[in-house]
């Protein structure tokens, strides 16, 4: 709680303010607002005594534990039906969502009639099991889909409660191909209003809980779709990421999270969107989310263009062995928080394993700007214009918003409105900073591509902690930095689950690499799942940490 006093203490002058020269101002500006934001944490600190945790109930059913390639296979060869499957992931949804809160809508009787047409299609085709791997090999497995990606006749909504009657008239391009695979969605999950939140809050829905701890947040966006993976009332979803939401919440609830390379992946059928359609596409992608790393690839391949399947030889072998390997432990800037004992050791774990398995050691990435590149990051995403927000087509009513929200007679969620306050104020930045921002940006972009090469990869931290209480996040915006950073470059990453803390919380790692090289990150993360285990089911109290 006191951290900022230590802060204080430790803060350097030469910090604050080293170039570039514009940002200066800003830097000491945000710095003091999040020092002061911890004090106005404090009744919040004291209401958080008498909130206690609910454990989820414990994994019974075996099929809910096979990937989702084991379990595709065992529909194509009917070892198992895919009534059986969908039969299982609903009454698990139905059993933890009180729990969790993670579902916007569901659509388990419209499924099991999709699932009892794939079970009619296996038990009349002539196609071989192979032919049916090759044409349809998400055949008859359960997907989730976030609730910002539109499905056919269910809502629209995003979060915001003037939506609420809002229908999508027809599928998103990737949950088309994803149903054109065999694929069966059985429902949408949870989001921030507007996908505007590290949480997944809304006034429509309310809060998704974390599996691992209730008490504690799911991270956001893609909040829903991380909760329900952790449970095992998912086994692969759809998520998006403009600022880490595929690899924060990820990170918070101990599941896997790939953003792939801009432009690999359509990303049409995503509300909100934004008119700028060519900025949008370099740093806004959708990806996929599984409970195991190997399933990542599995749908990357079905929802990515076709012209990107061939640029990205996802199926073309990795030898790890070879990879090149840099790690970063700590951005070092001032505005995020020091990065704790045990994310640090989640990657010391990795970077010691991939120590015995390469032939070249670890080494520590030197791009000395980079504990600059959070706030400039930030800056140059939040300068894109025409970004669908609360206040599109309603004239500028942010600051009477904020008023309303201020005396609880608002219908959006505060990250919602600041995000609308934040843009206003900050046309007040000079053209020339942003524009300075950039420039650093892509200079060191090109530094990191240089150093990634066609064989190298960077370890970081997801996030510098574990996942905190509900509403903790307005204290560490910034700490966001780790993941907003990679949005800005247009890299591809990957955010794989190590660890659990002592508080029996998942950490993760991300592991980026340059463009197009998707399949290194994956290759890594399929060998940390290999080595640390990867996602295990919350567990209660009681039992024994890992
Ligand atoms: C969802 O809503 C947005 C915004 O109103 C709209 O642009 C989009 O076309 C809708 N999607 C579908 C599939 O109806
Ligand atoms: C920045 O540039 C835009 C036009 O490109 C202009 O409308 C705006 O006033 C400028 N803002 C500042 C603070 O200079
Ligand atoms: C859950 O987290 C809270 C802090 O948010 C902590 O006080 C509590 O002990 C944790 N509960 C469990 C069951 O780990």
């Amino acid at each position: 709680m006191f951290r900022w006093v230590v802060k204080l203490r430790g803060l350097r002058i030469r910090n604050l303010v080293m170039a570039p020269p514009g940002i200066a101002a800003l830097r000491v500006f945000l710095w003091t607002v999040f020092r002061a934001a911890n004090f106005l944490y404090l009744p919040v600190f004291v209401t958080r005594i008498f909130h206690r945790a609910t454990p989820c109930p414990p994994i019974e059913n075996d099929i809910l534990l096979l990937t989702a390639v084991e379990l595709a296979e065992k529909i194509r060869k009917r070892e198992l039906t895919c009534e059986a499957v969908v039969k299982a992931y609903i009454e698990r949804v139905k059993e933890v969502n009180p729990i969790i809160n993670a579902v916007i809508e569901d659509r388990f009787h419209d499924a099991l009639e999709d699932a009892k047409e794939v079970d009619r299609f296996l038990s009349n085709t002539l196609m071989t099991t192979e032919e049916i791997e090759e044409k349809k090999p998400l055949l008859g497995i359960p997907l989730t889909v976030k609730g910002s990606i539109e499905v056919e006749g269910m809502k629209n909504t995003s979060g915001v409660v003037s939506r609420a009657n809002v229908i999508a008239k027809e599928d998103a391009i990737i949950v088309k191909s994803a149903r054109d695979a065999g694929a069966i969605p059985i429902l949408t999950s949870n989001i921030p209003e507007l996908c505007l939140n590290w949480e997944s809050t809304n006034k429509l829905v309310g809060t998704t809980r974390n599996p691992h701890n209730t008490t504690r947040t799911v991270g956001g966006s893609s909040g829903g779709e991380a909760g329900l993976l952790a449970t095992a009332a998912s086994i692969i979803g759809v998520g998006s990421d403009i600022a880490g939401s595929l690899r924060l919440p990820a990170h918070f609830c101990g599941v896997w999270g790939h953003k792939p390379t801009p432009r690999v992946v359509p990303f049409a059928g995503h509300y909100p969107s934004c008119k700028n359609e060519d900025e949008w596409r370099e740093v806004f992608t959708l990806g996929p989310m599984a409970r195991y790393a190997k399933d990542l690839k599995l749908l990357l391949k079905i929802i990515a263009n076709p012209e990107a399947k061939e640029t990205l030889r996802l199926d073309e072998p990795v030898a790890l062995e070879d990879l090149r390997i840099y790690y970063i432990e700590d951005l070092e800037s001032i505005l995020t928080n020091k990065v704790s004992s045990v994310c640090l050791d989640a990657l010391h774990s990795v970077v010691d394993h991939m120590n015995k398995l390469c032939h070249v050691e670890c080494e520590k990435a030197k791009i000395p700007l980079l504990k600059y590149a959070p706030e400039m990051a930030s800056l140059v995403l939040l300068d894109i214009d025409d970004v669908d927000n609360l206040f599109v087509g309603r004239g500028d009513g942010s600051y009477a918003e904020l008023f309303r929200y201020f005396t609880f007679r608002s219908k959006s969620v505060f990250m919602a409105i600041a995000y609308g306050v934040v843009r206003k104020l900050s046309k007040y930045i000079p053209n020339s900073t942003v524009e300075d921002c950039r420039k650093k940006l892509s200079e060191m972009k090109a530094e990191l591509i240089k150093m990634l090469g066609d064989n190298g990869v960077l370890l970081i931290p997801t996030f510098p902690t574990e996942a905190h209480p509900h509403g903790d996040i307005l204290r560490k915006v910034l700490d966001s930095g780790y993941c907003v950073i990679f949005n800005a470059f247009g890299l591809p990453v990957t955010n794989c689950p190590v660890k659990f803390s002592k508080n029996k919380l998942p950490v993760g790692i991300q592991v980026v690499s340059a463009p197009h090289n998707d399949r290194l990150t994956l290759a890594v993360a399929a060998e940390i799942e290999k080595t640390f285990g990867g996602w295990k089911p919350p567990q209660p109290r009681e039992k024994a940490c890992y």
